[in-house]
């Protein structure tokens, strides 16, 4: 749990998150090797005007006063002022300001470059690296966007009203295939069984599990407990590790000699004395850091190796450009899945990372390598 010193630098980093700031994706990147963050992202999303920011609110208090720690996303993908009418909801929240145990932030996210997703997944998975138990995000807008959270949420509740009428009918269309469970808020109101017989009536049409449907009253509070045990108990969504944009992780270029090539690096600056050798390529290899990224000087330890017969062909230079992904199974499934010729099934390198490449007759003349730290 972060201490109030550390609120504004977690602040500081979760705007760089959001403007695609590369030392920012790639700290998160590296932070996600540690999966040790047993935390909960839960998407709370529903029509305007069903309560939800009240219901945020009460599961907050509930969840702290079990000493849980609680960060808040407050997302309007349709934000057309600053995010003002999602703090001005938040405004009632401010007697949490001096609890380090909760963390409230508005994202308006049009604007932001990557879109609600995968800006959204990335600030949450940060939260919850960050130790938070929940991290609770709240959408604001209605549309395809409002549909992305369950994209990035382990669970989606649906929040609806009573007194919807024909509206839990329209919800059915997006909304339905996303919740991996029901409230129906204000369950004070007329009618608010009726809304639970219609939701129960739209479940039966469907097949497959049944999600479970809870009454609330935010504002009383009531149903609230009950409402985390669901939470907790439901199974978490199956979904991508976050799409966040990773940076360049080496560029390869191919040398007759490594000791030769050093002459001209160390003018630049650039040390090459950690090498090392790769047996599957058959190269020996100087990497030599720079910057965030890193240079791969590649000499041949053999004819037969793909580095001799590179320089053979083209003489000494550039040879590929090294991008990081998340998951190179996937990008190899994706790939070849589309026609594009992936070299070999990933292998380990050296630094214990997989690898594999993509042909340049498919890659528009460049060998790409693709590697999964
Ligand atoms: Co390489």
């Amino acid at each position: 749990m972060p201490d109030l010193g550390a609120v504004r630098e977690l602040a500081r980093s979760i705007t760089a998150l959001e403007n695609n700031q590369s030392e920012a994706l790639l700290a998160l990147h590296e932070a996600m090797r540690d999966t040790s963050a047993k935390g909960r992202v839960i998407g709370i999303t529903g029509p305007p005007g069903a309560g939800k920011s009240s219901l945020v609110d009460a599961l907050a208090r509930q969840l702290r006063t079990c000493e849980k720690t609680v960060a808040i996303l407050a997302v309007d993908p349709s934000s057309r002022s600053t995010g003002g009418a999602i703090l001005g909801d938040r405004i009632r929240m401010r007697d949490h300001y001096a609890d380090p145990g909760i963390f409230i932030r508005s994202m308006a996210t049009r604007g932001h470059s990557g879109g609600l997703a995968a800006t959204t997944h990335n600030v949450a998975e940060w939260l919850r690296i960050k130790g938070f138990d929940y991290v609770l995000i709240e959408t604001v807008g209605v549309g395809q966007d409002e549909i992305a959270i369950a994209g990035v949420a382990d669970i989606v509740a649906v929040v609806l009203v009573p007194g919807m009428g024909d509206d839990v009918q329209a919800i059915k269309a997006g909304l339905m295939e996303i919740a991996d469970l029901y409230v129906v808020n204000k369950a004070d109101y007329e009618g608010a069984d009726r809304t639970v017989n219609e939701i129960e009536a739209m479940l039966n049409l469907g097949h497959g599990p049944k999600p479970p449907i809870l009454k609330t009253i935010a504002t009383a509070p009531s149903g609230i407990p009950e409402l985390i045990q669901q939470l907790d108990s439901l199974p978490r969504r199956q979904h991508d590790a976050p799409t966040a944009r990773f940076p360049i992780d080496h560029i390869g270029i191919a040398v007759r000699s490594l000791d030769a090539a050093a002459c001209f690096y160390a003018l630049l600056g650039l040390d090459t004395s950690a090498r090392e050798t790769v047996p599957p390529e058959k190269v020996r290899v100087a990497m030599l850091a720079a910057g965030e990224s890193r240079i791969e000087l590649l000499e041949a330890l053999d004819p037969d190796s793909p580095i001799a017969k590179f320089i053979e062909k083209r003489g000494e230079g550039l040879h590929h450009v090294a991008l990081r992904v998340p998951d190179l199974n996937r990008a190899i499934e994706k790939l070849t899945a589309a026609g594009a010729r992936v070299l070999h099934e990933p292998r380990r390198g050296a630094g214990g990372h997989l690898y594999t490449f993509v042909h340049p007759s498919s890659a528009g003349g460049v060998l790409w390598e693709l590697i999964q730290a």
